[in-house]
């Protein structure tokens, strides 16, 4: 009864500062749970802002596509848009307030700070993609000081950028819960993102190699092997016998650390990086020996 009734209520919008202390005034003495998105919001968003919902009294949604994360040869320009499917969607879940800011609000002119978080930031999609992590801390910092949330919540899809954002919390003193939530996966087995909507059909469907190249390798070390290399290269050849596809990296590694390893022993990531046509998707695991 009591979510039906918070179905009917109307979602609250602020893009600006001001408006957000407006709205986060009148929560006053609440538990804030906060989830920033760069928005084409689909499952693997929704079950953040669920578990969010679940554990706070009040979900602020933030939708802003962050351009400083962004290299000069990457998708910025492409990233999927769909604001009014989004209201739709954080509405229905019964999300309290959407931020929604312009650009100029989160870098005025003569912007100069930004955060670096050193090290774990030296693999996987950090080593490829420079410039990444500084701008995904640095905008997840102000907007954590924006919305001042007691709770954050972020997806296990992107393993590195947890790994960074609970490094920030725990360096810079936040006093802020990190909450991982795991990967959500098309029935297929893909992991969503919103860059899946840019694939064509065709690509699509050679994109489905990623997750079918990580189910292998765990039937691999169920059956005993743990040799990094024979893993790293069954995973390139499942990827590799569809036309066009361009490995990033595959990477085997210590899930905390993210520092390569040899033999798998214990808990271990596998994570992986391929461009398809103009497309870069990610993947990841988690395995036992
Ligand atoms: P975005 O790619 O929109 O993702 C927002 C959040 O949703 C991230 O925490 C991400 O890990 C999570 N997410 C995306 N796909 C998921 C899936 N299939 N399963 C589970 N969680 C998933 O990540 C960003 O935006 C940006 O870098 C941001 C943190 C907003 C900073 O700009």
């Amino acid at each position: 009864m009591v979510s039906d009734l918070k179905q009917q209520v109307l979602i609250q919008r602020a893009s600006s500062t001001g408006e957000m202390k407006r709205v986060l005034n009148s929560f006053h003495g609440t538990n804030i749970g906060f989830v920033p998105t760069m928005g084409y919001l689909h499952e693997g968003h929704m079950s953040l802002v669920e578990e969010s919902l679940r554990t706070c009294d009040h979900t602020v949604v933030s939708i802003f596509v962050n351009p400083i994360q962004f290299g000069p040869n990457e998708d910025l320009d492409v990233y999927p848009y769909d604001l009014e499917g989004d209201i739709e969607k954080l509405e229905s879940a019964g999300v309290d307030l959407l931020f929604q800011p312009h650009r100029e609000i989160i870098y005025p002119e003569g912007f100069k700070t930004y955060v670096q978080v050193d090290e774990i930031t030296d693999h996987l999609c950090g080593k490829s993609r420079p410039g990444l992590f500084k701008g995904v801390a640095t905008v997840v910092l102000k907007l954590f000081n924006i919305v001042r949330p007691q709770h954050v919540f972020f997806g296990e899809k992107d393993w590195q950028q947890l790994a960074v954002i609970e490094t920030l919390v725990r360096d810079l003193n936040l006093d802020i819960f990190v909450h991982r939530v795991p990967l959500v996966r098309e029935p297929d087995g893909l992991a969503m993102s919103s860059r899946n909507r840019n694939l064509t059909s065709k690509e699509r469907q050679k994109a489905l190699s990623l997750s079918r190249s990580l189910e292998d390798a765990k039937e691999k070390i169920s059956q005993g092997t743990t040799a990094a290399s024979q893993l790293k290269q069954s995973i390139k050849d499942r990827i590799t016998a569809e036309s066009g596809m361009q490995i990033d990296y595959i990477s085997i590694c210590d899930p905390i650390s993210l520092q390569e390893i040899e033999e798998v022993k214990g808990r271990t990531l596998i994570a992986l990086a391929v461009k398809i046509g103009s497309s870069r998707l990610i993947d990841n695991c988690i395995v036992e020996d």
